[in-house]
């Protein structure tokens, strides 16, 4: 097997969390093509509040959405970190493009494949739009994008991704993607709020096992990809949510005391019976957090915009 760049930071991330006193996996190595798969499958069932939450308030509150992102009546470029699977950004985008055919639509991802799959789907499906799909590191894209044209833009990062940081690398993150921006451009970005920890705990413990596929695939993707040896079987999903801090987090049990090889690590990894594996946290948020969030990295919060349910919010933020 050829290794790749990417394929030694896996392996070097797997060695490092397994090896931690408390085991961990890194989440944004769900996303292999079988992964991906699962994602849509997770979007699209009914628990799955998040999904439809932000498509409504796309849906409804377009007209408001589209005056709010205008940068002094100027054409603007979107800019979407996080290519996706585009169903969401199809709508904004229509609304937006029918008041304002100028727009640019500029996708940005580290797979290649992401970006080529949305390209084709925006460039379809609304014909005349101008979209322009850039493969790479989000901050040097962006920044790419800066010095080349100065075109003010709206940075889209949507689905409350923002959620599967830690306080630490949210922060950083968004101090980031400040420095990246020039003074005129926006950044709308998508938090889930706290809300009854039943529905949280449905969305994330669901009936039909995607969730639990989808941490479980990241086991097959090292078997696969770093020749492992996990029994996926001897491993379980468990999610908890704590509602005071609004984290939930996704666990993996072992069902078993065991010894798993990592070929291409050349090591052998040891499980207690009921040790858990944490994979993945999803943070909730109240006003007051994102308020913290906007101020402490240097924006202020141009205007909210909320679903019916009060289960989502999308902010739009520019340079403070
Ligand atoms: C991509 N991200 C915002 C999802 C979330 O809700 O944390 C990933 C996910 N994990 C389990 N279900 C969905």
């Amino acid at each position: 097997m050829q290794t790749t760049i990417q394929q030694t930071q896996f392996a070097e991330d797997v060695n490092t969390g397994l090896s931690a006193s408390h085991k961990y996996l890194n989440s944004k190595y769900f996303y292999d093509t079988h992964g991906s798969i699962i994602f849509q499958k997770i979007m699209h069932m009914p628990e799955y509040y998040l999904t439809d939450c932000e498509l409504e308030i796309f849906e409804k509150q377009a007209s408001g959405i589209y005056e709010a992102f205008r940068v002094d009546h100027q054409p603007f470029d979107v800019v979407e970190l996080g290519a996706g699977d585009g169903l969401k950004t199809t709508i904004l985008l229509m609304h937006i493009f029918k008041k304002n055919p100028k727009i640019r639509y500029m996708p940005i991802d580290i797979s290649n494949k992401a970006v080529e799959m949305i390209t084709e789907k925006l460039t379809h499906e609304i014909p005349g739009l101008e979209v322009l799909g850039k493969t790479g590191d989000y901050f040097e894209m962006m920044e790419e994008l800066s010095r080349i044209d100065k075109t003010p833009k709206v940075l889209l990062f949507l689905g409350s991704n923002i959620g599967n940081f830690n306080d630490g690398k949210a922060r950083s993150f968004l101090g980031e993607l400040h420095a990246a921006m020039n003074p005129a451009d926006k950044l709308f970005i998508g938090f889930d709020l706290k809300k009854d920890p039943r529905v949280i705990l449905d969305a994330y413990n669901d009936p039909h096992g995607y969730t639990a596929s989808f941490n479980l695939n990241l086991l097959r993707r090292i078997n696969e990809e770093l020749g492992a040896n996990f029994e996926i079987m001897k491993f379980r999903h468990h999610e908890v949510y704590d509602p005071q801090t609004g984290t939930a987090k996704s666990y993996l049990i072992s069902l078993e005391k065991q010894d798993v090889r990592i070929n291409s690590l050349d090591r052998v990894f040891h499980f207690e019976k009921w040790e858990p594996v944490f994979m993945e946290m999803s943070q909730k948020y109240d006003f007051a957090m994102i308020e913290k969030f906007a101020s402490g990295s240097g924006f202020t919060i141009e205007k909210n915009f909320t679903d019916s349910k009060n289960y989502f919010l999308n902010s739009l933020w520019k340079l403070k």
